[in-house]
């Protein structure tokens, strides 16, 4: 278990309370979508922002934040329905273009808040300057870096362990 036993959990679809949450979210076809391409090494996109919302809901309940805003706008915060690895001059400056991306996707698919907003729209900090207003965003925008780290670590790890034990 790469990421411990409540990323694992997550995946294995057993936090009733995180899953009542999202799980409006997880049975829409854009969402879905995120599965189709890649985030970081072998990690899909849907699987990255799985771990990004499970833990930031984590972290939230435990400082007495809004967990459910953590976990909403943790799922859609890289929403974008492209890899952003192929060469394509549409995806050109991703890293600073797709949170806006992100929320104009989300907002297609659910009502967000304003703090929604916030959070998606600067989980990139310090990448894009404008830093995150609510504490939820700044949960999710170093939560997000952890998960990337961890993530892109996998493609050095020689036998790396399949967290899903397919
Ligand atoms: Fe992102
Ligand atoms: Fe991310």
């Amino acid at each position: 278990m790469w990421l411990g036993r409540k990323y694992a959990e997550a995946f294995n679809v057993k936090d009733a309370e995180y899953l009542s949450i999202v799980e409006d979210l997880l049975i829409l076809e854009g969402v879905k979508q995120m599965d189709k391409h890649i985030q970081h090494s072998d990690i899909t996109t849907l699987e990255h922002t799985l771990c990004v919302s499970f833990i930031a809901f984590c972290v939230c309940k435990k400082l007495g934040l809004d967990y459910r805003a953590a976990a909403r706008a943790g799922l859609l915060h890289d929403l974008v329905y492209y890899d952003w690895h192929e060469a394509d001059p549409a995806h050109k400056y991703h890293g600073y273009r797709h949170p806006l991306f992100a929320v104009q996707n989300a907002r297609a698919l659910t009502e967000l808040s304003e703090k929604d907003v916030d959070i998606i729209i600067h989980h990139m900090w310090p990448l894009t300057p404008i830093p995150p207003r609510y504490k939820e965003a700044w949960v999710v925008t170093f939560v997000d870096k952890y998960c990337a780290t961890k993530e892109t670590l996998r493609k050095y790890k020689k036998n790396p362990v399949n967290y899903r034990n397919e």
